[in-house]
């Protein structure tokens, strides 16, 4: 049984002078969830949004608030993302030394526990923790920075990763380079949650967030042989 396929566009690329009405552009446009990338300058060379980021676009939509830690430590955060109104906390299997600890802790603050795989990481880093996990998200990109292109190798972990979490409640998202030509290829391996900033946020109306997401989805749909 197919899972359902989802759409989480990556606020990464919106306008952050305006976060609010980009979300809200985006829950008008079709978004399923809304994508969250939390860096820290020292896990990626990068540096976004904390806690009170997340808890002020809590206010603003009712959407999945989908929330990328790309930082290490995770641990000492966890809370604090919970307590913003984070649905999903992913945190990266490369973060820390005790990735089963932190998937426990985010089901104990009730909320949906997520892990994500660099490119160089095997899919094997999940193999011990599938019974903690409701989404694993694996990196098309280095993440750090949206833009980037997709790294095609990676359909074959998908592949090994979709067959791995078989009979199980768990959704495999992938995140970086993901646009209507690629979606295909991560949609053919087994992804049934697709990730995607720039290409989203293209044209900078509601109207062209919405015409690129339904060319995402349905470009997605067509592989799977379901109606667009
Ligand atoms: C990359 C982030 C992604 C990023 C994707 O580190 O995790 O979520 O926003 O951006 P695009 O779709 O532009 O590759
Ligand atoms: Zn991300």
């Amino acid at each position: 049984m197919l899972r359902p396929l989802l759409i989480a566009p990556s606020i990464l690329s919106a306008d952050f002078a305006k976060l609010g009405e980009e979300t809200r552009a985006l829950e008008i446009a079709g978004a399923d969830w809304i994508h969250v990338d939390v860096m820290d300058g020292h896990f990626v060379p990068n540096i976004t949004m904390g806690p009170d980021v997340v808890k002020a676009l809590r206010r603003t939509t009712t959407k999945i608030l989908d929330v990328h830690l790309m930082i290490a430590p995770a641990d000492p955060y966890l809370e604090a993302f919970a307590e913003a109104g984070a649905d999903h906390i992913i945190v990266h299997a490369e973060a820390g030394p005790h990735l089963h600890r932190s998937l426990q802790a985010i089901r104990a603050l009730g909320k949906k526990a997520g892990v994500s795989l660099n490119p160089s990481t095997s899919e094997s880093a999940v193999a011990y923790v599938l019974d903690l996990v409701d989404l694993i998200l694996v990196m098309t990109v280095n993440p750090g920075f949206g833009g980037q292109s997709f790294i095609p190798v990676i359909a074959e972990k998908i592949a090994l990763l979709h067959r791995m979490a078989s009979g199980r409640s768990i959704d495999i998202a992938v995140d970086g380079g993901i646009n209507p030509e690629t979606a295909p290829h991560v949609v053919k391996a087994g992804a049934n949650v697709l990730v995607a900033g720039s290409a989203v946020f293209r044209g900078a109306t509601v109207e062209a967030y919405r015409g690129n997401i339904a060319a995402i989805r349905s470009a997605a749909l067509r592989v799977r042989g379901e109606a667009v």
